[in-house]
């Protein structure tokens, strides 16, 4: 089938390499031709374990073109992907200003029957919209269909969750546009959930919103821990193995960042308010959220003293491992308090890149280490934990680590001489 991808970012990417696994002809979209540019030679402008080497193997064989012309792009696809960011308004609420302006060049341009996918995670009601929007501009009455079918794949994981979905959501009133999804998907092996658009739109929030919980849930547990002197990643194991409750996300940390669940959770609050509906427990988890990054600094602040003058080296600045994504990162809400509290922040991160003027970035976990008087674990790289970490100590000021991730093992850096504190 021959697929048109809009939006070359994260999702779109990942998705439109996946269907040339899948053996459709696949074209990627953009307006920004830098990307496009990057795409198009080969190169992955974002860091993402395995999608260089799928970028290459399928522009070689010509199954994947990348282009900025839009209207030819839609006449020679009749199964488009709208995959543009649906960034966080001021209110809370989506923002569907790029989905609009997609939808309007789909019906501007269109010229014969259409599959029109949103993959982007958009409100409750966006598929009536996005029908709304495209009429509005059609000159002709061109038939096409709607379909909502949201992506669940993690960053650092992308290509994995691409390829082995734990199942498919296809949302649509049309037979005809959920048969074609249905050819579409036909060689992935897992669950088709077939529904209406408003339901699968709903799917997506109630999906992240529910992993988030979990995660607010753990952390708000691990503040109680703290008190009763108790490892909350013993109570996560023991709770974990009760299917029921299943032991993913329930890893104690500084809370949780990156482009979806923040913005997410926000929207689905959003989405209730307006129809006079609180949820309320997702309110609290947004709440533990916002503060677990302040009940960590206050640790670390009770542990230090005054933060003023003091070297705090970073460990970690994007959201969590194996990406360079730092969009909603806790690790930047501790650098702020740090900052504001006049200390002096080094930082080092395999991948991403600060930013920031007052904060110095190191190449290194070495260079980043020397002559500090404490490091903040914020991101769970691989790396931090197999440091050599007891030839680290010698060249820290003073030999004290605040773990905001619980990947060191506390007995082990006691024996080595560090004083440890953990979530
Ligand atoms: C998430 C969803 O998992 C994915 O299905 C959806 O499509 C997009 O949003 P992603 O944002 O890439 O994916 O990251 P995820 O691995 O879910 O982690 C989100 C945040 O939660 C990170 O900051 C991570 O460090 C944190 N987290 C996750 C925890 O603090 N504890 C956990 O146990 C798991």
């Amino acid at each position: 089938m021959n697929i048109l991808i809009v939006g070359t970012g994260y999702v779109g990417t990942t998705t439109g390499l996946v269907f040339c696994e899948m053996g459709h002809q696949v074209t990627g979209l953009d307006i920004d031709e830098q990307k496009l540019k990057s795409l198009q030679s080969g190169k992955i402008y974002f860091y993402e374990p395995g999608l260089d080497e799928l970028l290459s193997k399928h522009l070689q064989k010509r199954n994947i073109t990348f282009t900025s012309d839009i209207e030819n792009a839609i006449k020679d696809n009749d199964i488009i992907f709208i995959c543009v960011g649906t960034p966080q308004g001021e209110d809370g609420s989506a923002d569907l200003r790029y989905v609009k302006n997609v939808t309007e060049s789909i019906g501007k341009y269109m010229d014969k029957y259409k599959v029109i996918v949103n993959k982007s995670t958009v409100p409750v009601g966006t598929a009536e919209l996005v029908t709304t929007w495209i009429k509005e501009k059609q000159e002709a009455l061109i038939p096409f269909d709607v379909v909502s079918n949201p992506e669940f794949l993690r960053e650092g994981s992308a290509l994995h969750d691409a390829l082995n979905p734990d199942r498919i959501v296809i949302g649509s009133e049309s037979k005809k546009a959920r048969d074609i999804m249905k050819e579409l998907y036909k060689n992935f092996h897992c669950p088709i959930v077939e529904t209406d658009s408003k339901s699968s739109e709903l799917i997506k929030y109630a999906a992240n919103a529910f992993l988030a919980l979990k995660i607010s849930y753990i952390n708000e547990l691990a503040r109680l821990c703290k008190t009763l002197d108790i490892h909350i990643d013993g109570i996560a194991e023991g709770i974990g193995y009760d299917k029921r409750i299943g032991n993913s996300f329930l890893k104690a940390g500084i809370g949780f960042g990156g482009s979806c669940f923040p913005k997410d959770v926000s929207a689905l609050l959003y989405t209730a308010k307006k129809s006079n509906h609180r949820l309320t427990i997702l309110e609290a988890a947004k709440e533990v959220n916002e503060t677990q990054p302040i009940h960590f600094i206050h640790m670390v602040k009770s542990k230090l003293g005054k933060l003023k003058g003091k070297n705090i080296a970073i460990l970690g600045i994007s959201f969590k491992a194996n990406t360079d994504d730092t969009r909603e990162s806790p690790a930047f809400r501790i650098i702020d308090r740090l900052l504001a509290e006049q200390a002096n922040v080094t930082c080092y991160d395999p991948k991403a890149k600060i930013g920031n003027q007052r904060v110095i970035q190191q190449n290194n976990i070495e260079n980043t280490l020397r002559n500090c008087d404490a490091v903040i674990i914020c991101t769970e790289w691989e790396e931090f934990r197999i440091t050599e970490w007891e030839k680290h100590k010698s060249i820290m000021k003073s030999p004290v680590i605040f773990d905001g991730r619980n990947i060191l093992e506390k007995s082990k850096m006691k024996e080595i001489g560090y004083e440890y504190y953990n979530i």
